[in-house]
């Protein structure tokens, strides 16, 4: 059976950006029996023993308590489970002298589902069939803000400036101000801090000049905190939150090890977190209660910001200058190739400047040699062809995952050095 679908649900039946990809290389993985591949694609985080076992330990305390009926048995309020609320506002509180109250947070089934949840109450056409945007205002940025919304034409994106140190073969994204438009047609405003995919974290002053443009009309700023401190902490640079009347700090704790118990967490405005809340209760009720009371214990105890900061941070920081060094020495010194800053977040982002073939091609030939990246282009969603011409930059550059091992990466970098060579060789470099 074939059933019409309604302009929404075409949208929504197509899997964008990076899952279109995935679906081609989870079909490699299966149709290459017995051919081993280095895989750099992945996004799941590397299940680290410290802290898988500090969620049994947490899940053996709940347990063992009286309120373990109470929380898996039960349903409970759309804004959340009210001691995770707590624990999160003492701690936010104490470590960052806020003032938050209960009002302030609000508990989602992961954060991607928060990021919709805004994307259709703030983003697309008010209720004067004005049509409002979700503003990315560093392009590239996280490939799932690419199906967010259920008109998708309201994302729009924005060209960064690149700082470039040729020498060391490093690069650097910020945010372009000058092209930057935030209006009275704006929703919100959305961006990943660190970013995915390229590891990049806008600075505390940046943002505040994001939050103040937008706050002249009224428009929230959501800072997508996936790999934030003080939980992942998945910050290479110092780093702070940055809180402000219209920012809503939006946290995930996926990397922190529960990507399967789906818990977001926004925290902001209580006028913004109610029309969220509204949203939620009639979009799914509320999370998972299991993962929330877990969470409410691995947060009050302290624990959970200890171990991001002592094992998870480490653990990637790691990787990346593992990664970082094999490159050198990989690839080629005379070619136009680029490695992002390592400032935070799982991943390592490349640019070949002036890359003969595209980036999917790129990936195809990598992965005939047994190595599977992710081509960079499903990370710029909402760029406009009437913002330019085409930028040649979305078709050069690949996103190379950190969960590998010390090995497989220096292997990985090794091949995609060799394949690189032959490229830039054999074909056409473009002016
Ligand atoms: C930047 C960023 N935001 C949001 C998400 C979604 O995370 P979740 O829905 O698991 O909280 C991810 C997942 O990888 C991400 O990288």
């Amino acid at each position: 059976m074939t059933p019409e679908l309604t302009r929404f649900g075409e949208e929504m039946s197509h899997l964008t950006g990076v899952r279109a990809i995935m679906k081609d290389i989870i079909e490699t993985l299966q149709a290459g029996q017995g051919q081993q591949f280095i895989n750099l694609s992945a996004g799941n985080p590397v299940i680290l023993p410290e802290i898988e076992q500090l969620w049994r330990d947490c899940t053996q305390d709940l347990l063992a308590s009286s309120e373990y009926g109470n929380v898996v048995c039960r349903y409970g309020t759309s804004q959340g489970y009210e001691p995770l609320i707590a624990a999160i506002k003492d701690d936010f509180n104490q470590r960052y002298g806020l003032e938050l109250s209960d009002r302030h947070i609000l508990i989602t089934p992961g954060s991607q589902a928060l990021y919709f949840l805004a994307a259709n109450a703030f983003g697309g056409y008010h209720t004067n069939g004005r049509m409002k945007d979700i503003v990315l205002p560093l392009s590239p940025d996280y490939t799932g803000y690419g199906g967010i919304s259920l008109v998708p034409e309201a994302v729009r994106a924005y060209r960064p400036t690149i700082a470039v140190d040729e020498a060391a073969h490093r690069f650097r994204y910020r945010p372009d101000f000058s092209q930057l438009s935030i209006t009275a047609d704006t929703g919100f405003v959305l961006f990943s801090r660190p970013c995915n995919p390229s590891g990049n974290v806008i600075s505390a002053e940046d943002v505040r000049s994001i939050a103040d443009l937008a706050a002249v009309h009224h428009v929230p700023v959501l800072v997508d905190s996936a790999y934030a401190p003080p939980y992942p902490a998945l910050n290479f640079t110092e780093m702070e939150p940055v809180f402000g009347d219209n920012i809503l700090h939006c946290m995930s704790l996926s990397k922190a090890g529960l990507p399967g118990e789906r818990l977001g967490i926004a925290i902001g405005d209580p006028a913004i977190i109610n029309v969220l809340e509204c949203f939620q209760t009639n979009f799914c009720i509320h999370s998972s209660r299991y993962g929330q009371a877990i969470a409410a214990r691995a947060i009050a105890s302290g624990e959970l910001a200890r171990l991001a900061e002592q094992v998870i941070r480490p653990y990637y920081q790691d990787k990346f200058a593992v990664l970082a060094a094999a490159l050198d020495r990989a690839l080629p010194q005379s070619l136009p190739w680029y490695l992002h800053n390592g400032e935070g977040a799982i991943f390592a982002w490349l640019w070949f400047d002036r890359l003969p073939i595209t980036d999917q091609e790129l990936y195809q030939r990598l992965k005939q040699r047994g190595v599977i990246v992710v081509p960079g282009n499903p990370f710029f969603p909402g760029l406009r062809p009437e913002q330019g011409e085409p930028w040649p930059h979305t078709r050069q550059c690949l996103r190379l995952s950190l969960t590998a091992s010390h090995a497989d990466l220096t292997t990985a970098a090794q091949h995609l050095g060799a394949l690189v060579a032959e490229v830039y060789q054999t074909q056409a470099v473009p002016a």
